[in-house]
């Protein structure tokens, strides 16, 4: 039967008449219905292990908006915790974890494949949502790539500039690249089941992989993923793979080749008839509209919209965010945003 998901038939390589849209952190605190449910589970990892309100929350964007497609609830942090690092969230501040900069500490992590009990109600929520969403909709997992993580797991928290992980990079590269071995084989593991419960796509997000520059970027941010896509290709061949190496710049042109993956998506630091060019060219594309129109609104969201749009026009796209929307962004202006895109 030919594909009718305008979201798997972009990621196939057909250009639409109107792309495919979905949005970073489409479930999120810009929503009153999901502060209310996160409210109800307690708090935000509890949201992430309560299989039916992180499925609930997953929903909410797709019975508001109709995106054309539903990222599962959870966090790409999730995985150093199920390896055995302790993570809590501060409020108003984001993630902490216990750190990992010796080999002690490296050694009391758990093996790739015994973070199958932790991550169990994660599996869950995709089987739920399998059966829940419109059959129009297609359902997307996630991980985060191995370097982004690793970079939370060094410093303990989120950094601007990734400081810890590249002074541990330097300083004792046989255990940096352990601790990215062992994240690589967990996510390998992790996402072959994400597909198994459920997920139709499973995006690949590298948030720091702008900030390993030359032949650090080719070791540390497109190895992994090209490791972790070939493995899920063995495993899951017809399964599409969004590879999302923010930041990258130029380091954008051929990364869909050299890893395999079926689509990259853009940061919205990139101009788009650049991208049109010189990594469109390659397959499928996705992106990249500047989230702080979602706060502002108005003209110029709908003219820069339709610029994301035009540029991309010539082959296949997926619209959304060059990043997550933000907290304070005004729900009303998505919806502009969804109705500039289909009109075409
Ligand atoms: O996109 C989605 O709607 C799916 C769910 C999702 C979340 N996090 C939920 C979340 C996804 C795909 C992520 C990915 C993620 N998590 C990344 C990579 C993408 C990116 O944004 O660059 C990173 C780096 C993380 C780690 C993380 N989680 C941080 C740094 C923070 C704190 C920052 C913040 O926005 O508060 C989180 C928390 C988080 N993850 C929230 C959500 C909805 C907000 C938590 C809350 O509700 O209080």
């Amino acid at each position: 039967m030919a594909e009718t998901k305008k979201m798997l038939r972009a990621l196939a390589g057909e250009k639409l008449d109107t792309p495919p849209i979905w949005m970073m952190r489409q479930a999120g605190r810009y929503l009153p219905e999901y502060k209310a449910t996160r409210a109800q589970a307690g708090d935000f990892l509890s949201l992430c292990y309560n299989s039916d309100l992180a499925a609930e929350v997953t929903l909410q964007p797709i019975r508001r908006y109709g995106f054309d497609a539903a990222i599962m609830f959870a966090d790409i942090l999730l995985v150093p915790q199920a390896l055995g690092a302790d993570l809590w969230f501060v409020t108003g501040e984001g993630p902490r974890l216990s750190t990992i900069t010796t080999q002690a500490g490296f050694d009391a992590l758990k093996p790739a494949d015994a973070i199958h009990d932790k991550l169990a109600p994660i599996y869950e929520t995709l089987r739920i949502l399998s059966r829940e969403l419109p059959d129009e909709t297609t359902l997307i997992g996630f991980a985060g790539a191995p370097w982004t993580v690793a970079t939370y797991m060094i410093a303990g928290r989120g950094t601007p500039d990734q400081g810890p992980a590249h002074a541990l990079r330097q300083e004792n590269p046989v255990l940096f690249e352990a601790l990215l071995d062992r994240i690589t084989e967990a996510t390998i593991d992790y996402l072959s089941n994400q597909i198994k419960a459920g997920a139709e796509v499973v995006k690949l997000f590298d948030s720091w992989a702008g900030s390993l520059k030359g032949d650090d970027f080719n070791k540390y941010a497109l190895e992994p993923c090209r490791r972790i896509t070939s493995a899920l290709k063995a495993r899951h061949p017809d399964t599409p793979i969004i590879g999302f190496p923010r930041g990258a710049g130029e380091k954008y042109i051929g990364f869909a080749k050299a890893t395999g993956v079926d689509c990259v998506a853009l940061d919205n630091g990139l101009n788009a008839d650049w991208a049109a060019e010189h990594v469109q060219v390659d397959g499928c594309v996705q992106g990249n509209l500047d989230p702080a129109h979602m706060v502002t609104g108005g003209q110029p969201l709908i003219d820069a919209t339709r610029a994301v749009v035009r540029s991309f026009s010539n082959g296949p796209h997926i619209f959304n965010l060059g990043h997550g929307i933000t907290p304070d962004a005004n729900p009303e202006n998505v919806q502009l945003m969804i109705d500039t895109v289909r009109a075409g």
